[in-house]
């Protein structure tokens, strides 16, 4: 998007071990979405919608409870947790060697202005915890998307996936790569429903504490937004959908 001469390279981001040998990658997959892009980083800046749009793939025990951390710094927002000792989700289950239960991290990061890193982490069970270094058993898969706007109701969703272990095992590459397109494709569904739905809004926005992590990011978005803008610097000007920006902590702006 944009002109081309303003592009920088070094905006970028770096993808560890691309090029190492003993990690592993699904073919690209791109799709459009009927949505602004922030529905998109709202959504993977929640781990708790797996719980419930993602059932056959990605929810598992304390997806929907397990308490939430949110780290930030000038540029991202990562929302994770830990779950222990429960059965890794379906999508899960059939490749890793660690028995019935596992520990289980889920981390969400969004780079502004639109990248988001899916780290999922899959350890032997009590070998996993945010007090605990990494350990060298870890099961690590890490969703790369890269989303595009395109309009105000529309979004280029690209991405692919890179995990630490069975490199060369095509059947995985084509087993991860099919179960992601369904689990994309339920997001695509729900999204493009939030779209509509928030375009037509009937009742006042009602953020709870796991919109936190969203809320942060597009507070990030909208200053960046406002410095490139001078124009949108007076709070009150519009740079989201048109609508006022919203000073933080405090609901979404209304119409
Ligand atoms: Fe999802």
């Amino acid at each position: 998007m944009g002109d081309a001469k303003d592009a920088d390279p070094a905006d970028i981001i770096d993808i560890p071990n691309f090029d190492n040998p003993a990690w592993g990658k699904t073919q690209q997959g791109a799709m459009e979405m009927k949505c602004h892009y922030l529905y998109i980083t709202d959504n993977l800046l929640d781990p708790s919608h797996v719980a419930w749009v993602h059932l056959t793939s990605f929810a598992g025990a304390g997806t929907d409870n397990r308490p939430l951390a949110l780290e930030e710094g000038d540029d991202f927002v990562v929302i994770s947790r830990w779950i222990a000792k429960e059965p890794a989700p379906p999508y899960y289950a059939q490749m890793l060697p660690f028995g019935d239960n596992c520990d289980r991290k889920q981390h969400y990061e969004c780079r502004t202005p639109s990248t988001a890193i899916n780290m999922s982490i899959y350890t032997p069970p009590g070998e996993g915890g945010a007090d605990k270094p990494m350990s060298e058993n870890a099961f690590i898969n890490i969703s790369y998307n890269f989303i595009t706007p395109v309009d105000d109701e529309t979004s280029l969703y690209f991405w692919f996936q890179h995990r630490n272990m069975f490199a060369d095992d095509t059947a995985i590459d084509e087993k991860m790569f099919a179960g992601a397109v369904m689990a994309f494709n339920e997001d695509k569904e729900v999204l493009e429903e939030v779209q509509t739905g928030m375009a037509n809004r009937k009742t006042p926005y009602l953020n709870l504490g796991l919109d936190a992590g969203a809320m942060r990011f597009r507070h990030k978005v909208a200053q960046l937004s406002a410095a490139e803008h001078p124009r949108d610097a007076d709070p009150r000007a519009p740079i989201w959908r048109g609508r006022a920006t919203p000073a933080w902590p405090c609901p979404l702006p209304g119409p």
